[in-house]
């Protein structure tokens, strides 16, 4: 079973294919309603209305190394079997937004997985895009912006080895203590250098 992690992955590669430089990836949790909803958007290029209809055609794509297109159909394919479904919100020159909803409980409900390797690894390998990653757990939310990091670290770029690190425990802590502290055993920072602060990192 792919984990849901991987999806996102895959649904932000395109955010970023599309050109965008701000993307918003939101897990939405809610147990009492049962439901589990991703979001991910972004200000790139956007689809028209015949391009997102395609989108979850596996033989489409603007790639033109291959023939297949498979991310979005992936997700897509993974909601509905869950109870869900996924939306495309697209307006060609604003942006696109993709919308997964899943049956929380579902037992073919893939699990989340690692999102602070996911979100970190994202934040590391483009430097001039934003991330606003916001994780809800039945009404605790977790938050983080880069916009706010890069802010904080002026000339200190966001890609630096030691502020992905801290960002990447920021997010697992962060998680960890949305979900009260349970749902994540291993929350150890093994072997990394502890800053506390974004400013605390040297210029
Ligand atoms: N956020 C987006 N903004 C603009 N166009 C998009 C966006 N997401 C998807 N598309 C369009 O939809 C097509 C299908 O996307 P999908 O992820 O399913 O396949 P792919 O990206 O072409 O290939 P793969 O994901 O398998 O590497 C893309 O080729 C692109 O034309
Ligand atoms: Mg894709």
């Amino acid at each position: 079973m792919k984990e849901l992690s991987l999806h996102i992955l895959d649904i932000v590669q395109n955010s970023i294919d599309a050109g965008s430089n701000i993307i918003s990836i939101t897990i939405n949790e809610d147990t009492i309603r049962d439901t589990l909803v991703i979001k991910v958007k972004d200000n790139g290029k956007g689809m028209d209305a015949q391009t997102a209809r395609k989108a979850r055609d596996p033989f489409f794509t603007s790639r033109t190394t291959r023939k297949v297109g498979l991310g979005i159909p992936l997700l897509a394919a993974a909601a509905e079997r869950c109870g869900g479904s996924l939306k495309i919100n697209s307006l060609p020159g604003k942006g696109t937004e993709i919308s997964a909803s899943f049956i929380h409980s579902h037992i073919d409900r893939a699990p989340i997985g690692n999102m602070w390797d996911t979100v970190s690894g994202l934040i590391a390998c483009n430097e001039d895009v934003d991330f606003i990653y916001t994780h809800v757990f039945n009404g605790n939310t977790f938050k983080l912006d880069t916009r706010d990091i890069k802010k904080i670290l002026k000339e200190v770029p966001i890609t630096s080895p030691e502020v992905i690190g801290w960002i990447r425990d920021r997010i697992k802590d962060g998680i960890n203590s949305m979900y009260g502290g349970g749902e994540y055993e291993n929350n150890t920072r093994a072997g990394r250098d502890k800053a506390s602060h974004p400013s605390d990192f040297k210029h």
